[in-house]
């Protein structure tokens, strides 16, 4: 979502702010600004670039925040944009989240006779500070954040008290990076690495009072609270492009590296097992498993779907998908033998968040599978797998998707060999998860022809995919790539369903991406696209390595080599992240941040 960066020190801080932007702005990017203390607000719509155009020279001071904005409240405009001001132009906030109450406290406000120029909450959260100011920031935050019903980041800075930035959590993450010159906070470890590797992460209901040699960390009411310094484990490198035109192919081109570092350490071969670490007091919960619920949004969520599939047929644990926009808000049968399992690339996703913690007040046991350490997600589940996927900045989520599947795979092993899963199997998955990166590599390799089949593609307006078992979600995954990566409507279907509705859309300018593994329902899917031809629709296919029969059916096929039935979907959907990744870049589109969206959704 939107990004916040502050620095307190002795170093002059405006281009260090407008740095730290630009390492947040794939969080956001319709607008920015900051503010330093004796300067005043900047601020610019569009990217970052606009806003480091407009700060012609540098701005002397040694403090300041800043911030990077996707829109909720009022459109992308300049007044829209942070850090916003108090009535009397002493007070800046910048602010990450949503206030729920801020009409009310608008209404409020108005009668007071303070007028708004912003169609945001954050105004109305500034003015609020403003009007509890009197002479002392964290005081006048303290009272606020009592008045004040929502989720939010945020940091605050006053002209009378230059030396000092406050902030606040409360269900909008935030970090504070201890500097020998000073410190940081900023909404994302990502931003803080360049500068130091040690942090502080915030937990909701914490706020923290900054200054350029020390920082107090206390509960709103004031209370003092302890907090221990952690180590960021990864460089600044791995958040670089490497040569890459997008972090999007980088990302891409880094899935067998990021497989491997998911495998790292985990894989017991001669036992076949699995080791996880961080589930091994919970293995008698897991294997013991009525029902595991799998929640997620987006791309995590598919993931989740394939795993249901990996989940029932190997380790014989019924499992259901929810959304977790969906589950957080509906009827949960409770069952003290079923557990919540989140699945999340940021650990930050509001709704998976919210659905964690519901079934934490259920009495269920929660787990995830998160790639940035230190996350809220990561944080509050009683125990988890981390991805190890390394740092991932485009937009749309490839190898932690990818790497989230080969993490099921492995929670399949390791509840399997509890439960059904013989040794033979066992060792037969382990060796099948250790061939994958090579099996990508020959994926990747494909890339030009990838790229060819791409042009040819590029002029269609809409797409279906198809598949069957573990491939029906993968449909859905590839056909929401191509949707927010090129902007063409692209829907996902099961093979089985088409006949139900979606055939009638097909003709000649209706194309259809089908998967078609050799697997136990080959046979089912290759009816379908005879069933697609008969209609004239152009149909892609992605096929096993040799498999004449498709290729006699269908107008393009990319090949992929036949593997392990369990690591198939992972090896078939990597070149459809290409296929759009190439639609995206023909169309002239900036692939890493597709309009409207944002990495990680921290509001409901
Ligand atoms: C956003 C991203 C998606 C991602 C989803 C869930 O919509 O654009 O790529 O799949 O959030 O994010 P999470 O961080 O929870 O995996």
């Amino acid at each position: 979502m939107c990004g916040i960066f502050g620095y307190i020190g002795t170093r002059t801080a405006s281009p260090i702010l407008v740095e730290g932007l630009r390492t947040l702005e794939y969080r956001g990017y319709d607008s920015a600004g900051i503010y330093v203390p004796g300067y005043g607000a900047v601020k610019a719509v569009g990217p970052i670039d606009n806003l480091a155009k407009k700060i012609k020279e540098t701005i002397p001071g040694t403090s300041g925040i800043a911030h990077t904005r996707w829109a909720t409240h009022g459109a992308p405009t300049e007044t829209n944009a942070h850090p916003h001001t108090d009535q009397s132009g002493s007070i800046f906030v910048v602010h990450n989240g949503i206030i729920e109450n801020y009409t009310l406290l608008k209404e409020g406000l108005k009668v007071q006779g303070i007028t708004f120029e912003s169609d945001t909450d954050t105004e109305v959260l500034t003015k609020l500070i403003g009007i509890n100011y009197s002479g002392d920031l964290l005081e006048a935050v303290q009272r606020t954040l009592r008045m004040v019903q929502g989720t939010y980041g945020l940091a605050v800075m006053s002209e009378h008290e230059p030396e000092k930035i406050v902030v606040a959590r409360m269900g909008s993450p935030l970090v504070i990076g201890i500097c020998e010159d000073g410190n940081i906070i900023a909404s994302d470890p990502s931003a803080i690495v360049s500068h130091t590797k040690d942090v502080i992460y915030l937990d909701d209901g914490d706020m923290a009072l900054i200054e350029k040699d020390s920082y107090q960390i206390m509960s709103f009411e004031g209370r003092g609270r302890e907090k221990t310094t952690e180590k960021i484990e990864w460089d600044l490198e791995e958040i670089k492009k490497d040569g890459y035109d997008h972090y999007l192919l980088k990302e891409i081109m880094e899935i067998p590296k990021a497989i491997e570092n998911t495998l790292r350490g985990r894989l017991i071969p001669d036992k076949g097992r699995v080791k996880l670490g961080g589930l091994e007091k919970h293995s008698d919960k897991l294997s013991g498993l009525h029902r595991l619920t799998i929640v997620g949004c987006g791309s995590a969520a598919y993931a989740g779907e394939v795993g249901r599939y990996i989940l029932e047929e190997y380790a014989g644990v019924p499992t259901t998908v929810e959304l977790a926009s969906e589950y957080r808000y509906r009827t949960n049968l409770k069952d003290s033998k079923s557990a919540v399992l989140a699945i999340s690339q940021s650990g930050e996703t509001a709704d998976t968040l919210a659905a964690i913690r519901l079934a934490k007040k259920q009495g269920l046991g929660t787990f995830g599978i998160v790639n940035v350490v230190g996350s809220t997600i990561a944080r509050e589940n009683d125990a988890g797998v981390y991805n190890h996927a390394g740092p991932e900045v485009s937009i749309a989520s490839t190898k932690a998707v990818i790497s989230q599947i080969t993490v099921l795979i492995m929670l399949a092993v390791f509840i399997g060999r509890e439960r059904k899963m013989s040794l033979e199997d066992g060792k037969d998955i382990i060796e099948a998860l250790q061939s994958l990166p090579k099996e990508i590599e020959k994926v990747l390799e494909q890339r030009e022809e990838i790229e060819k089949i791409a042009k040819k593609y590029a002029q269609f307006q809409n797409f279906v995919f198809i598949g069957r078992n573990n491939h029906s979600p993968l449909a859905s995954e590839a056909a929401l790539k191509l949707k927010e990566i090129t902007y063409i409507h692209a829907e996902g279907y099961p093979g089985g369903e088409l006949k139900h509705g979606p055939i009638a859309l097909l003709d000649e300018k209706f194309p259809v991406v089908a998967f078609a593994p050799q697997d136990h329902v080959y046979e089912k899917i290759v009816s379908n696209i005879e069933e697609i031809k008969a209609r004239k629709a152009p149909v892609l296919a992605i096929a096993n390595t040799g498999d004449d029969q498709v290729s006699h059916l269908v107008d393009d096929v990319i090949y992929v080599p036949k593997v392990h039935p369990i690591i198939q979907s992972i090896v078939s959907i990597v070149p459809t992240y290409l296929l759009a990744y190439y639609i995206g870049i023909e169309k002239g589109y900036n692939v890493d941040r597709p309009r409207n969206l944002a990495k990680s959704v921290t509001v409901e």
